[in-house]
């Protein structure tokens, strides 16, 4: 039997009313969340990304604020850019759109980041909050992988988690949330990269698998255990030739042959995108309420 589709769309929208609602209990108060985010340079995706979440943002009722600078604004700039948003007493949290151009180091400017306004859970003091057990803003697209696993009744508790990819965007946080103690935790992970030999040993042992790798369809129905649930992270662009634009996204797993195996499985898009965005959002009016104390 093929595998339950886990919509992240759906999902996504029942946070977004969510956060609507607590955006308007704010409004009434006065108190208007803002987002400020911070694009560098003329990356197609970006551009997609960051209009996506300006729409966002102006559909939940926040204040948002663009910032776009030339591809070879130098660091000194940006960094002076984030200071301003710093002390900016409307701006609630802070995104710096990544990939940045090559010359600009992605580390410092977390790192200058006001940790109160670090939507992004980047900062080295909030991923130091996250591993100490301490509550901080989590990373948006680990922080939402949980929610869809809870959301769609795939609860971590006492199950193998294997998760392929360490980045700092995804793997590492995620690791720390699904081995944390608690509810939405307790799970056994397993991590792998691209030092990791004999992958499909590793994925075959899982209860859970998140791929978060960004090779298509990397993951294949041999390296799955039947009855698995399956959570594509991965945006890769493929070609094909029936679309006007050249191209098409797929994710991380080769869906049609893993949905066959599985027992659940997130599809590429539609499912961890939509989840990244909603749980910026949950996170800029979470820094709005800590930092207005409402
Ligand atoms: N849906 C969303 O909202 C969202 C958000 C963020 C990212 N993404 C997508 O998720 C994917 C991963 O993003 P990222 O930022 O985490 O990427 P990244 O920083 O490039 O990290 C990729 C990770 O995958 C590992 N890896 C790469 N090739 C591998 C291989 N052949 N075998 C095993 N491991 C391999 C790397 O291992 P090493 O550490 O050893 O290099 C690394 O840990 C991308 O497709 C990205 O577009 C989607």
């Amino acid at each position: 039997m093929a595998a339950r589709i886990i919509d992240g769309k759906t999902i996504a929208e029942q946070i977004n009313a969510e956060t609507r609602a607590e955006s308007q209990r704010l409004k009434a108060r006065g108190i208007t969340p803002g987002l400020a985010v911070v694009l560098v340079g003329e990356d197609p995706a970006s551009k997609v990304y960051v209009a996506n979440k300006e729409k966002m943002a102006a559909d939940l009722g926040f204040h948002s604020a663009l910032k776009r600078l030339p591809a070879d604004t130098g660091e000194g700039d940006l960094l002076a850019l984030i200071d301003d948003l710093n002390f900016d007493r409307k701006i609630h949290g802070i995104l710096v759109q990544s990939p940045l151009p090559k010359h600009l180091r992605e580390d410092e400017i977390w790192d200058d980041i006001d940790p109160t306004k670090d939507v992004d859970g980047f900062h080295p003091l909030n991923l130091g909050r996250l591993a100490a057990g301490q509550r901080a803003p989590v990373a948006c697209t680990p922080a939402g992988i949980i929610e869809m696993l809870v959301r769609s009744g795939a609860m971590p508790s006492g199950k193998h988690a294997v998760i392929v990819g360490r980045s700092i965007r995804v793997g590492r946080p995620l690791q720390l949330l699904l081995s944390q103690k608690g509810r939405a935790g307790d799970a056994t992970v397993t991590v792998c990269h691209s030092r990791t030999p004999d992958i499909g040993a590793h994925t075959r042992q899982a209860d859970i698998l998140i791929a978060a790798i960004g090779q298509p369809r990397f993951i294949k129905a041999d390296m799955v255990k039947p009855g698995a649930v399956v959570i594509d992270v991965g945006i890769n662009a493929v070609p094909d030739a029936t679309r006007k634009s050249g191209t098409r996204l797929v994710g991380d797993v080769d869906f049609d042959a893993v949905k066959e195996v599985a027992s659940a499985i997130s599809p590429v898009p539609g499912g961890v995108g939509p989840m990244t965005i909603a749980m910026l959002m949950h996170n800029t009016i979470a820094a709005c309420r800590a930092r207005e104390s409402a």
